[in-house]
């Protein structure tokens, strides 16, 4: 069901500072910052060869990126996003299996524009997956 690694995201708790490690120390392509805030959250998307990092900073009173950075004050990983080709199948495959999916199986609109869903840690040994139909 699942295919290539689309991103993994990376709460950081200063976003220059998260910027600037990866452009200028660890030589990567940068993108221009976004601001999203229909999730709460800017992020910066970095190329890689085979992905991409995405960058995460709390945009906004209630950032769901905050409560993380809260547990996590020097940041740290927060999810991993794997393609599918059809979302919806994946979901009722999914939920059929009694996973969780957060937001109550609804999609939203990802940040490259898509539908993605996200499922519960607790039923992915502990790592919040985003699913992104390409
Ligand atoms: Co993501």
């Amino acid at each position: 069901m699942i295919g290539r690694l689309n991103h993994v995201a990376i709460a950081v708790p200063d976003l220059d500072a998260g910027i600037a490690l990866y452009r200028d120390t660890l030589g990567a392509k940068v993108n221009a910052p976004q601001d999203e805030p229909d999730h709460g959250v800017t992020v910066v998307f970095i190329d890689l060869p085979n992905a991409k990092i995405e960058l995460l900073h709390p945009l906004g009173d209630d950032s769901p990126i905050a409560e993380f950075l809260a547990k996590n004050p020097s940041g740290g990983i927060h999810h991993i996003c794997y393609e599918v080709e059809d979302i919806l199948a994946a979901r009722d495959k999914l939920q059929a299996t009694g996973a969780r999916v957060l937001g109550g199986g609804g999609l939203k609109i990802g940040a490259h524009g898509k539908p993605v869903l996200f499922l519960h840690p607790k039923d992915f040994t502990g790592t919040l997956i985003e699913l992104e139909q390409i």
